[in-house]
């Protein structure tokens, strides 16, 4: 039940990238990045990063985005992966020194209250890392501090949840088998901002101007280019809330959720390509 005095409680308990969630994201940060790649790439063509910009990568999460930033704003310019959790920062700082990003720096802090030692900074972006705030108002109020008036922000985040089957169907899956929360509309989490128009004010009341909206839809590889459908249903149950909801329950329930799951991608599955399912995500850019 949720807690009145705080009405996403339960939305929370699923999002706790501080710790759990955050070490699941890195335990299949090859499968998570996979799959959100081409959403990712549709952000940083849209942002259009140039060389000698202070970027701040917001939800840095593995690291993917901040070394293909670090690279965009080369000559001159640097990028700080900022994230809540510490087992992605730890992850995530050897990453990029190992791919020789030195003007990738990344520091584990909420970016809902933080202040940044060497703000303001040029720019800000974030794939899929703007979600989770339970204040987004005061959150991206504060990250607008941290912004030079003027400066520009490129977020990515889900559209409609029935415009994401990758997602949504092996949560339906899921729920013939086991009980599954509610969803809350509006709450932390993927789907917090499907309706864009809620981002817009969001945005609006923390101070941003020109927001601008676009989408990037299409298909995506769950559990990232080439996995089979076996492949894909051990990211989504290992991976995805929905997975962590059904250990919970007893192995004969979860083998044959996990039955169903193998046939819903296998469905789905073209060889070369991988399990190929829709996807539609906005892209939001905004003035500070
Ligand atoms: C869905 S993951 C995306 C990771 C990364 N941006 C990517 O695309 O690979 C969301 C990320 O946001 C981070 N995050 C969530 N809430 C945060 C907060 N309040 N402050 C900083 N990071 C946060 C999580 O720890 C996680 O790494």
């Amino acid at each position: 039940m949720t807690d009145a005095a705080h009405p996403h409680a339960d939305a929370l308990k699923y999002e706790d990238w501080a710790g759990e969630m955050g070490a699941r994201w890195l335990a299949n940060l090859k499968g998570f990045e996979g799959t959100i790649a081409p959403a990712g790439e549709a952000l940083l063509a849209r942002a259009a990063f140039a060389p000698g910009e202070r970027v701040i990568d917001l939800g840095c999460g593995g690291g993917a985005t901040t070394i293909a930033v670090a690279a965009s704003v080369t000559p001159g310019g640097s990028v700080l992966g900022l994230d809540i959790s510490p087992d992605l920062i730890a992850a995530t700082t050897r990453r990029a020194q190992q791919a020789g990003a030195g003007n990738a720096s990344f520091l584990c802090a909420d970016a809902a209250t933080v202040t940044l030692p060497d703000a303001p900074y040029d720019r800000l972006v974030s794939r899929f890392g703007c979600m989770f705030f339970s204040d987004p108002v005061a959150a991206f109020a504060n990250l607008r501090g941290q912004l030079k008036p003027g400066g520009r922000i490129d977020l990515a985040v889900w559209g409609p949840p029935a415009e994401n089957p990758w997602m949504t169907d092996g949560m339906a899956v899921a729920r013939r088998h086991v009980e599954m929360p509610k969803p809350v509309p509006r709450a932390p989490g993927p789907f917090a901002f499907e309706e864009v128009g809620y981002l817009r004010e969001v945005l609006g009341s923390a101070g941003f101007s020109h927001v601008d909206i676009g989408a990037a839809a299409g298909e995506l590889a769950v559990g990232g280019a080439g996995a089979t459908a076996e492949e894909a249903r051990g990211f989504a149950t290992n991976g995805m809330a929905f997975g962590q909801i059904l250990l919970d329950y007893p192995p004969e329930v979860q083998a044959a959720a996990a039955a169903d799951l193998t046939a819903l991608y296998a469905g789905h599955y073209r060889p070369g390509e991988g399990v190929m399912m829709s996807y539609c995500a906005w892209l939001i850019s905004a003035t500070a």
